[in-house]
């Protein structure tokens, strides 16, 4: 492949990546509001996975969310052995970012993303099979998740794998944003800093929100609340 086509190849391939993430950062936004119903107790939480879960579109959905993550998963593992067999070139300098040396750190962060994404990956396996595909409990004829969270976190090894888990994913958000924003080219003196800004605080309200869940359920299942 000549020299150009291979760059604008990678460079399709971090626009995608950047994309996909983007688009698993939203579903974790809507993914925190729906568990945080759980706040509300058994009947709202029951109700709101059984309406989401018995909905035809959450098929198209559900197909949807696992290609955006396998495109994002391959592209990122692609470039990786990309970058291993060839030398990279020079990182180009961000103009927003106040850094005496951007290649150091760009591949400092390039390690992070694939040592929390690995992570992430088989987080997402065990939580699948642990809420997914766990105990079907019943209450009033629909599935009552309530009761197999309760379960779950009540276990103080789960709480605690949950909490590292979710400073992990938190790293992954944090780094990703800044990361997506360089890939699409977002280069603005005064709107860059803010767009990344506000995705911080939103990295830092996703995992804290998840942060919230797995404790307030512990001490939920112990009567302390
Ligand atoms: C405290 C943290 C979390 C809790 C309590 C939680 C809870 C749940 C529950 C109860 C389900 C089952 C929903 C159903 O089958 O109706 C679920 C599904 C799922 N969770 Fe989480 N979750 C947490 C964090 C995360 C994180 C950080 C990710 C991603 C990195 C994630 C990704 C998913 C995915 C992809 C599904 C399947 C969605 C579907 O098939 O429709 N979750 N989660």
């Amino acid at each position: 492949m000549r020299l150009q086509q291979a760059s604008a190849s990678s460079i399709g391939s971090k626009i995608l990546i950047a994309l996909t993430g983007l688009a698993l950062f939203v579903f974790l936004i809507g993914h925190l509001a729906g568990n945080l119903l759980f706040l509300a107790g058994p009947e709202t939480f029951n109700e709101y996975s059984h309406k989401l879960i018995s909905n035809p579109l959450v098929y198209v959905a559900e197909v949807g969310l696992l290609a955006v993550f396998f495109l994002h998963v391959a592209k990122t593992v692609a470039g990786v052995l990309t970058n291993r067999s060839a030398r990279p070139t020079a990182y180009a300098t961000r103009r927003w970012a106040k850094t005496k040396s951007p290649r150091s750190r760009k591949s400092l962060a390039s390690t992070t993303m694939i040592v929390t994404g690995t992570f992430t990956a088989l987080f997402l396996a065990t939580h699948l099979a642990t809420f997914k595909f766990g105990t079907f409990y019943e209450a009033g004829g629909i599935r009552d998740l309530y009761r197999l969270q309760l379960e779950i976190f009540s276990a103080p090894g789960y709480v605690a794998f949950y909490l590292v888990a979710m400073s992990v994913i938190f790293f992954h958000l944090w780094h990703g944003l800044s990361s997506a924003a360089q890939s699409l080219g977002v280069d603005h003196p005064q709107w860059t800093p803010r767009i990344l800004v506000l995705g911080r605080v939103l990295s830092v309200a996703i995992a804290g929100g998840f942060f919230i869940l797995p404790i307030y359920t512990f001490l939920l299942s112990r009567g302390v609340l």
